[in-house]
């Protein structure tokens, strides 16, 4: 059974093999019916917009069906159910899961519930590899990934796009640049990680010292619901903000990317920038998920 759970997990040879089925699928090439008769359960216990909608539409798309657990309020999960037990119940109704929780390892443990395959859609501040192949797939429309210099600012603690895209890009021997606010740098078990793979980081104080050699810069929003403490998130808050200014002396094949929703990140203005790939990137979630469905359903 195939679960997707970690990037870790998944080669570069895997990796390449999604990424071309998902161009392929983006210029037209798939089969309309290709999952009929396949039930989706989309199973959220964390707001989402994007990862759970394009889920959805991927799998229509494909000509499956969704279900979705919709609010948590209204499940038994208010009745003091267990992660595990609605793991059992709901693998019965579906051929697969997509599950974004709260906690760090809801993912892996769902895992070993479930009788059908489950997709991490984002557990706590661990992984999220769903939006790393469509980080990935974004990046390779402009450039191919091997040797490029990445960027990554923001909230890099308990970002946990930025967690699982700097591992896959560690496979590609990318040069990784930190830009964070202090107390907000990358956990050191992954940083000894990528180091250990041979992954070069580079820690910068300043956007400013460094935009210019970036070939990507990855933008996060600060982790807000992360925080155990309001005040220090309170106090962070409006550090850091990508303006049309900050962007003038960047390279020829420079993009700007960011998970979305974004908050005060990036000013407004810098949408109308050529760089700007953040609308792109959410439209990529459509056929790289149909890649990943196809993957664990077919
Ligand atoms: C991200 C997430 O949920 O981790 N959103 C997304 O899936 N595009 C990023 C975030 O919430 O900041």
């Amino acid at each position: 059974m195939h679960h997707i759970i970690s990037i870790k997990e998944i080669t570069r040879e895997e990796i390449d093999e999604i990424l071309d089925r998902a161009s392929a699928i983006d210029q037209g090439a798939f089969d309309p019916d290709a999952l009929k008769r396949k039930i989706l359960a989309i199973l959220f216990f964390e707001p989402s917009t994007r990862t759970q909608m394009s889920f959805a539409s991927a799998m229509l798309r494909l000509g499956g069906k969704v279900i979705n657990l919709g609010s948590v309020e209204t499940s038994s999960i208010v009745k003091g159910e267990t992660l595990a037990d609605t793991i059992s119940v709901v693998s019965g109704y579906a051929d697969a899961i997509v599950l974004r929780h709260p906690k760090e390892g809801a993912a892996r443990l769902a895992s070993e519930f479930s009788t059908v395959p489950v997709i991490n859609a984002g557990d706590g501040a661990g992984q999220h590899p769903s939006q790393t192949l469509l980080d990935l797939f974004t990046i390779r429309q402009s450039m191919p990934l091997d040797g490029i210099d990445v960027g990554f600012l923001g909230d890099l603690r308990y970002g946990r796009t930025a967690h699982s895209l700097a591992v896959a890009l560690s496979r590609y021997g990318v040069r990784i640049h930190t830009i964070t606010p202090k107390g907000l740098e990358l956990p050191p078990s992954l940083t000894d990680d990528l180091l250990d793979g041979g992954t070069e980081i580079v820690v910068h104080e300043h956007l400013e010292d460094i935009i210019s050699e970036l070939d990507v810069l990855y933008v996060t929003r600060i982790q807000r619901e992360r925080f155990p403490d309001p005040g220090a998130y309170a106090s962070i808050a409006s550090g850091y903000r990508v303006t049309p200014e900050v962007l003038t002396d960047v390279s020829d094949r420079f993009i700007l990317m960011h998970p979305l929703p974004r908050v005060d990140e990036i000013d407004t203005r810098v949408d109308a920038l050529s760089c700007a790939r953040y609308f792109q990137q959410a439209r990529n979630g459509v056929p790289v998920r149909m890649a990943m469905l196809q993957k664990v359903l077919s």
